[in-house]
């Protein structure tokens, strides 16, 4: 008997004629997949595949990572540096050292007459570590301003500040293998399989060899709450509320691990008298989970004999986002669950190395997940630069959304912006075009030369992209992983980090510490800073070469070692003044913009699998942005009925900032009282966007805010689309 087809047809790909295979890290999402970049005969891109026996990807990739190496190809790039006096004026191509001396003297002009701070750097999670390590000793040991921040304020900054209170550093503490070990995961605010496919994929992986509970958290039906079993459709920003209630059950009914708790954490009267307010009825009447729910998954948790959360922008991106991690870490750290294989508090990170920035760029502080608050630091850092430890300023300044503002109030008079989009990602985007106006010198140093941003600009500096440079990156599970370089910059587009040695060489004290200029020596440098009794971010045991061999290497990994270390805390010693985590009382306070009579529906925002943030990339890749070329929102069917709107037509929203069109989607992913924007496209949800900050993280609340519907012209709204889609 034959089955199938009596002709076969099987898909045939064309042979691409490559000719030899290069070694990269993928350079868009945190999953941190390995990939093998394909060239021809002419040394040209032309394919990508995962590659096989790689810790992370098993040879699997997204859609994203297949077309990766069409970037090299993609429109928008900028090969000339370019320089003009004043904005909306045309820019004039300019060689480098024009450009470069031009942007140190204005630097300097500016500190002089406004002060040292009066000059502000905004970086992002896109660089090579070992360009965020040279990003921060310009900026920290020669420049010498104190408002010095990354993008990944946006995204991450919370996880951080939780983890800091939690735990007493940075760091997460866990990693992918524990899906093969855990009896019980919780997802708060992550659409892992659109936002990190092949995260989402060892877990499939995991859960087909052994079933587990699956339950996530998610005020909207995403394609993870779809297979989950069981879903939490949370009131948007109640997170804290939620898990101050699961806590509540589990100390009610005693299934918290108590020795655990004597022995390593601290605070838990306080924390029990905390949550003992948040019974699962007051909870449920705020979070809008009902009780038996509540009751029903923190027991399961508690009763499982591993159990681990992970979370994203859900958790992150909320007036109480730190609040929010704390209160996961709690949950953990009561139910004994850190530190062990399948137990664990493991933020989900966005960008490509949005880790390695928070490690290596001192945006925060100090190198190393060092801090500018420890005289410790100061002093092993200035010693190691040969800087004086005064030139530090004493504690960390302004962070990227109080950056702005200090703009707008005349405080900071100069802005140097590194591979980032604030004018398309911050929220409330009208006040930032009037803040970035005011500027008397605006640098961006960019790949692309379309990039929104660069329109405010004085001074645009092109950067080289992903795979036109050797690096490192740190995924979300601390694995060190490398790209290597496989094609040249076009034009006259230089490394990040060749642009921030020759600025140095601008400044006299720039000219007398040692820049090094290849990655590898930097990395060196990297590694003698990295030593140092119980410093866990250790990578001293790694070299390039070592990390390509085994496809990424998990820090810690000390001189010696054969290989990295999956976990952290697992001797359930943390980095705080007692060696105990912190079990942190925390109540839950209503500051949000919510729905009202005149704003009607709550409005959330998320990624597509097919976009990576601005779309500053994947907007020019046809076989992404064919999937989601146009900005939309989802509205349930019912709300679309009551409010006359029509499936695939345009709508114009509005909220107290602003207002933008956008085509309906009609699903039942989304309740009535709530509609979803994904963040990518310009001109579009930060338009409305609000933006109130945590106060710990200072990250914004992106995800909720109200808005209301209003009709528009259709062909008036499909030209407006068609505009903005030229790129
Ligand atoms: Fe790249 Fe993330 Fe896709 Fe992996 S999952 S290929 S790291 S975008
Ligand atoms: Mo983030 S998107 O981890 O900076």
């Amino acid at each position: 008997m034959i089955f199938g087809r009596k002709h076969r047809k099987p898909i045939t790909i064309a042979d691409k004629k490559v000719v030899e295979w290069k070694y990269a890290v993928c350079g868009y999402c945190s999953t941190g997949c390995s990939i093998e970049v394909g060239l021809n005969d002419a040394g040209k891109p032309v394919a990508s595949r995962g590659k096989g026996n790689a810790p992370v990807n098993q040879g699997k990739l997204c859609i994203k990572g297949i077309f990766e190496h069409e970037l090299s190809t993609t429109s928008g790039r900028g090969t000339e540096p370019l320089m003009r006096d004043r904005i909306y004026q045309d820019f004039a191509p300019v060689d480098w050292d024009t450009a470069l001396d031009h942007t140190a003297a204005e630097f300097k002009r500016i500190q002089e007459k406004y002060g040292r701070d009066s000059v502000a750097v905004v970086s992002t999670g896109q660089l090579l570590t070992e360009e965020f390590y040279t990003l921060g000793k310009l900026v920290r040991g020669v420049i010498g301003t104190n408002q010095y921040d990354g993008n990944t304020t946006l995204c991450m900054a919370s996880a951080v500040s939780g983890y800091k209170r939690s735990f007493g550093a940075d760091g997460p503490p866990g990693c992918y293998e524990d899906f093969e070990h855990t009896h019980c995961l919780m997802a708060f605010g992550s659409n892992l399989p659109e936002q990190h496919p092949i995260i989402y994929w060892r877990l499939k992986e995991a859960l087909e060899k052994r079933k587990f509970p699956l339950i996530v958290v998610d005020p909207r039906v995403t394609m993870f709450a779809q297979f989950a079993d069981i879903h939490l459709p949370i009131t948007p920003g109640t997170d804290l509320v939620l898990l101050n209630a699961l806590a509540h059950v589990i100390l009610k009914e005693g299934l918290q691990d108590q020795r655990y708790i004597d022995a390593h954490c601290s605070g838990f009267d306080e924390l029990a008298a905390t949550v003992e307010k948040y019974d699962p009825i007051t909870a449920s009447r705020i979070c809008g989970i009902d009780p038996d729910t509540i009751r029903h998954v923190a027991r399961i948790y508690a009763k499982a004999p591993s159990a681990m959360s992970i979370w994203t922008m859900g958790i992150n991106q909320s007036t109480h986002g730190t609040d929010g991690v704390c209160g996961i870490n709690n949950l953990n750290l009561i139910t004994g669950n850190i530190g062990v294989p399948g137990g664990t508090s493991m933020s989900i990170t966005g960008q490509c190395n949005a880790m390695g920035t928070r490690e290596w760029s001192s945006c925060s502080g100090l190198p190393g997940y060092r801090m500018l608050e420890k005289p410790e630091h100061r002093k092993e850092v200035a010693e190691f630069w040969g800087v004086d430890e005064d030139f530090f300023p004493p504690k960390r300044g302004l962070q990227q959304t109080d950056i702005f503002p200090a703009i707008e109030s005349g405080e900071i008079k100069a802005l140097w912006i590194v591979a980032t989009n604030p004018l398309t990602s911050m929220p409330n985007q009208p006040r930032i075009k009037k803040a970035l106006e005011k500027l008397e010198f605006m640098v961006v140093q960019d790949g692309y030369r379309d990039c929104e941003t660069v329109d405010y600009a004085h001074v645009y500096l092109p950067g080289a992209l992903w795979g036109e440079k050797e690096g490192v990156q740190t995924n979300t599970e601390r694995r060190v992983n490398l790209v290597r370089k496989f094609v040249e910059p076009p034009g006259n587009a230089k490394p990040d980090h060749w642009i921030f040695t020759q600025l140095a060489k601008r400044f006299e004290r720039g000219r007398a510490i040692p820049f090094p200029e290849s990655s590898s020596d930097i990395f060196d440098e990297m590694k003698q800073l990295s030593k140092g009794e119980g410093r866990n971010l250790d990578i001293s045991g790694m070299s390039h070469d070592l990390i390509e061999q085994q496809r990424g290497i998990q820090w810690p990994m000390r001189e010696g070692d054969q290989t990295g270390n999956p976990r952290l805390y697992s001797d359930g010693v943390f980095p705080t003044a007692n060696g105990k985590a912190n079990l942190l009382a925390m109540d839950y306070i209503e500051d949000n913009e919510v729905p009202d009579t005149s704003y009607p529906f709550w409005m959330n925002s998320g990624r597509v699998v097919e976009h990576f943030h601005t779309r500053t990339k994947t907007g020019k890749i046809g076989n992404l942005n064919k999937f989601s070329p146009t900005p939309y929102m989802e509205i349930n069917p019912d709300s679309a009925k009551e409010f006359g709107v029509e499936h695939q037509k345009y709508v114009r929203l509005v909220s107290r900032r602003g207002d933008a069109v956008v085509m309906a989607q009609l699903t039942q992913r989304v309740p009535r009282n709530m509609l979803f924007i994904p963040m990518h496209y310009h001109d579009c949800v930060n338009r409305l966007s609000l933006g109130l900050l945590d106060p710990y993280s200072r990250q914004p609340a992106f995800k909720q805010c109200a808005v209301r519907i209003e009709h528009v012209d259709q062909r008036e709204a499909a030209r407006l689309n068609v505009e903005r889609r030229a790129f």
